[in-house]
């Protein structure tokens, strides 16, 4: 079983997002869904059984004077068990540092969400330093492949698949490493066949619904 993570970016607005959401059945995968915070309410409701709700952010606060953030114990309230942290357009267009996704990380640990932490690269490994983790999904997503159609070739992910494994594993109870940046249908089978690749994490592909189905067949 592999893990198929859907990450509706800003792509979708409430109606979408459930009309999305009821067609979604868990298959031989497991499915993850982590729509907009508006979302998360309504989809929450229309998702069948066996599919996971996730968040796409959250603050580093537990609470406090933080105009438009939303904590990890809100989340944890709508019912999210998952949480996207360190994405690259969050570094990229909103200034996040990796000292900003360090303390994103140990505000979700402490509500026990499980992180999906975003690398593009193995340096941005560094941040796992002395965190105790229990659970732990690692989203292996190269900058210059998401949203561009292009991917590294099955040896690269692979051979990044194992590099990670081997640089965040050793302090992680249980350590899943997935792969992101234009996954879609045609590619989907090779890359989920890797046994270095525990799952994806998708973007563009999973907001139609006509490739979401072809993806969760
Ligand atoms: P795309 O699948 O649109 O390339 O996006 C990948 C991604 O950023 C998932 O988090």
């Amino acid at each position: 079983m592999k893990l198929i993570i859907a990450n509706w970016k800003m792509y979708l607005g409430v109606k979408d997002s459930v009309r999305l959401a009821k067609n979604i059945v868990a298959g031989k995968n497991q499915v993850i869904v982590c729509p907009s915070f508006v979302a998360i309410p309504e989809v929450k409701k229309a998702l069948g059984k066996g599919v996971k709700l996730g968040a796409q952010n959250v603050s580093w606060q537990e609470s406090g004077a933080l105009t438009g953030e939303v904590s990890a114990g809100m989340l944890v309230e709508l019912g999210c068990r998952y949480v996207i942290v360190g994405h690259s357009e969050r570094r990229r267009f909103l200034a996040e540092s990796d000292f900003v996704v360090r303390e994103k990380l140990k505000a979700v640990l402490a509500k026990k969400i499980i992180p999906i932490l975003c690398v593009s690269d193995l340096s941005e490994l560094k941040i796992l330093n002395q965190l105790v983790i229990n659970d732990l999904i690692v989203a292996y997503e190269p900058v210059w492949a998401i949203g561009t159609g292009k991917t590294p070739t099955m040896e690269e992910i692979a051979d990044m698949h194992k590099k990670i494994r081997a640089r965040a594993g050793k302090s992680i109870k249980k350590l899943l490493v997935i792969y992101g940046g234009s996954v879609e249908e045609k590619n989907l089978k090779n890359i989920l066949a890797l046994p270095e690749v525990d799952g994806v994490l998708i973007g563009g592909a999973s907001t139609t619904l006509s490739s979401l189905k072809k993806i969760l067949q």
